[in-house]
């Protein structure tokens, strides 16, 4: 059956502006990391994007090695754009990442000239696009010289080949560094690509301060702990959960010990008295950080991503809330 978009897409999201930049991103976005493998189902691929975009999600993070295999979500993604998106095209933002293993041999990853040229070649042959909207170095290089990437990453915006760029995993130190070479070049340089939740919050400690210094924004990554800060995990490890899926090594089910658990309890408990869902508060609590512009969530069902959009009816916390989620994740 042909798509057609809800007419009323853009009522109930919230765009966000990206550092000094001209562009907005919504407030969710979602990312193609998990669940848009080969072996993943094509019609629920097709459903989450689609239902998505419905909801006012007009983000997509992919990179070079999602799958799996590597390079799978760029080929789904790219089979969905032509199907349903092909003529929403300038209503998308799409970004994808080279520098993880990608291929065999010295080119296959880092952040070489030769690598990232050649992997954002494959990439848009495999989505099928001309451009990206944002591309991501996707990890900082101890080899290469940063005035190597750098340049590469300004010699793609003036090749037309991506519109803005973004760094990722890279610490408060590496991205002072980047960021000297980048305004140098004049390069685009709005995004700032990090892990970032309730259990994971090291970009308080140095580099959201350097972000507003510099004005760039963060797009937070993970931000239900891959699924750990939802009530999904409360009674066991469902099968159809990643925890459970053998294939993925990403959430291993050692990663769900009794103390985390303990929390995510508590926690369930202060979100309900919020009237939300965990996952929900989870997604609200990271977008309380104001250089947070975007929460890139996963998803393996559209009813995911139903709940997470509706964290956005609910974003406000009183202090003693933040004062007690501090105290639960303390202990
Ligand atoms: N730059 C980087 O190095 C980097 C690294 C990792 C990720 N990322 C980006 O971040 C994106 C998100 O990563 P992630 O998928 O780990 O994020 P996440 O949002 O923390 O976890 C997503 C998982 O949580 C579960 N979930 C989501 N919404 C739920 C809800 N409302 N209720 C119950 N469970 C829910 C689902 O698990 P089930 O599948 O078990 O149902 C889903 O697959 C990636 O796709 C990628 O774009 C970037």
């Amino acid at each position: 059956m042909e798509y057609q978009p809800e007419k009323d897409r853009y009522k109930n999201m919230f765009y966000n502006r990206l550092g000094k930049s001209g562009l907005k991103l919504p407030a969710i976005s979602l990312g193609l990391w998990n669940n848009f493998g080969e072996s993943d189902l094509f019609a629920n691929q097709r459903a989450m994007i689609t239902r998505a975009f419905d909801l006012g999600i007009t983000h997509f993070d992919l990179a070079n090695n999602y799958g799996p295999p590597a390079g799978a979500a760029e080929e789904n993604f790219g089979r969905i754009l032509k199907k349903d998106l092909a003529s929403y095209r300038d209503q998308l933002i799409i970004s994808t990442k080279a520098g993880f293993y990608m291929w065999e041999g010295p080119y296959g990853e880092w952040g070489s000239k030769k690598h990232i040229i050649s992997s954002l070649d494959q990439s848009l042959k495999r989505m099928g696009l001309d451009y990206v909207d944002i591309f991501y170095h996707h990890r900082p290089d101890p080899e290469t010289p940063l005035e190597e990437t750098m340049a590469t990453l300004d010699l793609i915006v003036r090749q037309g080949k991506a519109l803005y760029v973004g760094l990722s995993n890279y610490s408060a130190d590496q991205t002072r560094e980047a960021a000297k070479i980048l305004t140098s070049q004049k390069t685009p340089f709005i995004i700032h690509q990090a892990s970032y939740s309730m259990f994971d919050r090291w970009i308080e400690d140095e580099l959201t301060d350097l972000l507003d210094e510099i004005g760039v924004s963060a797009i937070a990554y993970v931000p239900l702990a891959q699924g750990l800060l939802t009530n999904k995990y409360l009674q066991g490890i469902p099968e159809d959960s990643r925890a459970a899926k053998a294939h993925i090594p990403f959430l291993k089910t050692t990663d769900i010990s009794e103390e985390k658990l303990a929390k995510v309890v508590e926690l369930n408990k202060l979100a309900k008295e919020r009237g939300q869902s965990l996952a929900q508060m989870a997604l609200a609590w990271v977008l309380r950080q104001d250089t947070v512009a975007s929460a890139l969530i996963g998803a393996s069902r559209v009813a995911q991503i139903e709940d997470n959009v509706a964290a956005l009816s609910q974003l406000s916390f009183t202090q003693a809330e933040l004062d007690h989620i501090d105290r639960i994740l303390a202990k």
